[in-house]
């Protein structure tokens, strides 16, 4: 169903990855987004130019309120991926669960009708204390919200910014052999400008709402075939060798003494599932082929 006068969207997030990508889109398609960040100076520098900006803390309920007011539906992106350390114990809790209520209740203070929330492909309940639960109960605080509700959850995102194919980039320039996390672990990378589409088509219409709808490109890889793409890409060859998932978190835990150390331990919980959908999980939702990564590296780069 269309949604006859909607008001402006707001993107929580906007100067991650996600939430820039998706600003520009908006802003391309006349819609003028309402770009929320905790740091809008830091944003504005990633943010289209003339981008409606404004501050907002997600533990912040004052800040969010003020930031919602006049918005018809929120875009949630905000959130600490699973790449990133935490930086008291807590955090993941605090951001993930704690900042969405806060959001949640600030959008409904403010009569915000929607929320469109990213979140991971596969997410579930997770053991507690981990990572995945908080990512869990996120969706759980958007599912029981009494607000229209629609969660996109998409594998591994590749493109211009793009964290994860950059990352391992990186450690193909730092070290002289390519770790190898999980064995035959599958991705199924979908390209940011895909999920842009996805997600502004979930702004612009309530048809998919009350669903948690996973999302992968065309084609499903093991972690080693991905490390082949990038390494490719990037022109560097290193030999792989495997790193078992008993020792990576071994090498993760001794490394969260590090302040941005390159593996930690919630990444690793990725790797306890495949991170595949059915290949054709964008045309069947979305109505649209979506580029292959394959093809993106080889033509355009990691930062196509
Ligand atoms: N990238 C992927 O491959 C991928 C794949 C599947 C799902 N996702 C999901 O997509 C969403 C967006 O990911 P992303 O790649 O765009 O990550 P990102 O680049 O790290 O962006 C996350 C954003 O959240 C903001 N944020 C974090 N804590 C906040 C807080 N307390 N208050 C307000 N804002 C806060 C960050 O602000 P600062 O810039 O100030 O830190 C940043 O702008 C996440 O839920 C992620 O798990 C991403």
């Amino acid at each position: 169903m269309s949604r006859n006068s909607p008001g402006p969207i707001a993107i929580v997030g906007a100067g991650g990855f996600v939430g820039r990508h998706l600003a520009a889109r908006l802003q391309r398609d006349g819609l003028a987004p309402r770009c929320i960040a905790r740091d809008p100076a830091r944003a504005a520098a990633v943010l289209p130019a003339g981008a409606d900006l404004r501050a907002g803390e997600l533990l912040d309920g004052a800040s969010l309120a003020a930031a919602l007011e006049g918005v018809d539906a929120i875009v949630h992106c905000a959130a600490i991926t699973a790449d990133r350390k935490e930086r008291y114990p807590g955090e993941y809790r605090r951001v993930h669960v704690d900042g969405t209520r806060t959001l949640v209740d600030a959008a409904r203070a403010r009569s915000v009708s929607r929320i469109v929330l990213m979140n991971g492909l596969g997410t579930r309940p997770g053991k507690a204390g981990s990572y995945m639960r908080t990512r869990w109960e996120m969706g759980e605080t958007v599912r029981q919200s009494g607000l229209g509700w629609v969660a996109l959850q998409p594998s591994v995102l590749f493109g211009d910014g793009a964290a994860f194919p950059a990352a391992f980039a990186r450690l193909s320039r730092q070290l002289p052999v390519m770790p190898v996390l999980g064995g035959g672990t599958r991705l199924q990378p979908l390209w940011i400008e895909d999920l842009v589409t996805c997600l502004a088509m979930a702004c612009a219409t309530t048809r998919w709402d009350g669903r948690a709808i996973d999302l992968g490109g065309p084609e499903q890889l093991t972690f080693s075939e991905m490390l082949d793409l990038i390494m490719d890409a990037t022109g560097r060859r290193r030999p792989k060798v495997p790193l078992p998932l008993p020792i990576a978190r071994v090498q993760a835990r001794l490394m969260s003494v590090l302040p941005n150390p390159p593996l930690v331990p919630a990444t690793l919980e990725l790797f306890d599932f495949d991170n595949v959908t059915e290949l054709d999980a964008v045309p069947r939702n979305f109505g649209f082929q979506p580029r292959g990564v394959r093809e993106h590296l080889r033509e355009h780069g990691l930062d196509g």
